[in-house]
């Protein structure tokens, strides 16, 4: 982290006398991530006499679209969110900073987690949600019947593991036949992450659609690591366009996690002077933290 503050300081042009105060992920995620991040950020704070802003980790995501970069236009409140992450999946109304209300989310996988899962299925890297993004781009529509878990459930939640495990039965029905010419296997693949990334996108889109529609607001926000997929913002915009809402993303670079977001949640935490989290020491972590 030392090296890496000072490129940035030295990249940008700044000193840390510059720095007006200090924010990191105070939650929520995996502990001992969460300790490197808030000694490191608390060991700083200690030694510039600057001051430190715990932040949420979905916050970060959800306000990143603030910060627009003139290619599209930063949303108004209120406006619901739709957060696609590898550990969540949710849709919020935002009133403002620090007033959300959760509407719906996933009661099993994460979307991006499906992503993940199904890439090593698809004998993919992990994380594989952009390279299943890339890979469905050369595969042919409608080839294979997936499910689209809770699409008419008639509220805002998701489920996506009955997704992943048609995928596999796909997979496993494939390997039987013990296809060996390699362009038929990549066919193969190339199909099923097509037919996969439809099905996730048509559930993604209609819940926004409804939360839209049930809340009366106008603007949706797409924010978390899933937002960078093109199929995904593709849909939305086509869906606003017909239906009259306007959608917002980050940055495509600062849709997955990014320090840009936490900055910048931290420093509209320190302008509204509602810093919603009390900092009290170096183990002052919260690995499971509520947004609401
Ligand atoms: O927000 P994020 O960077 O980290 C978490 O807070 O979880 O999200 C990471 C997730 C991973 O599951 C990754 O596969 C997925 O975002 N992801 C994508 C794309 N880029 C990243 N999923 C689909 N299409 C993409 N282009
Ligand atoms: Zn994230």
């Amino acid at each position: 982290l030392i090296p890496l503050l000072n490129k940035a300081l030295k990249d940008s042009g700044r000193t840390i006398q510059d720095v007006d105060a200090i924010a990191y992920t105070q939650g929520p995620g995996l502990a001992g991530a969460l300790l490197v991040g808030s000694a490191f950020a608390n060991a700083l704070s200690l030694a510039t006499q600057k001051p430190l802003v715990g932040v949420h980790h979905l916050e970060g995501h959800l306000l990143s679209p603030l910060l627009a970069d003139g290619s599209s236009r930063p949303p108004e409140f209120p406006f619901v969110a739709l957060l696609v992450s590898g550990g969540h999946t949710q849709l919020m109304k935002v009133c403002g900073i620090g007033q959300y209300e959760l509407l719906g989310e996933t009661l099993d996988d994460a979307a991006g987690e499906a992503f993940d899962k199904t890439a090593k299925l698809l004998g993919l890297d992990y994380p594989g949600g952009a390279a299943i993004s890339k890979l469905a781009e050369q595969g042919r529509v409608r080839i294979f019947d997936l499910p689209k878990p809770m699409l008419h459930s008639g509220d805002l939640d998701f489920s996506f593991s009955g997704l992943k495990t048609a995928v596999l039965n796909q997979v496993k029905k494939f390997e039987a036949q013990s296809v060996t010419d390699p362009n038929v296997v990549a066919q193969f693949h190339a199909d099923l992450a097509r037919s996969f990334v439809d099905a996730i996108v048509a559930v993604l889109v209609s819940k926004s659609e409804k939360a839209l529609k049930q809340t009366g607001c106008k603007h949706l926000v797409l924010a978390g690591g899933v937002g960078a997929n093109l199929q995904l913002r593709n849909a939305l915009n086509e869906k606003a366009q017909a239906n009259k809402f306007e959608v917002h993303y980050p940055p495509l670079e600062l849709c997955t996690d990014n320090g840009v977001m936490i900055a910048f949640a931290g420093a509209l935490r320190m302008l509204n002077k509602n810093n919603g989290s009390t900092t009290s020491g170096a183990f002052d972590i919260k690995p499971r933290w509520d947004l609401q």
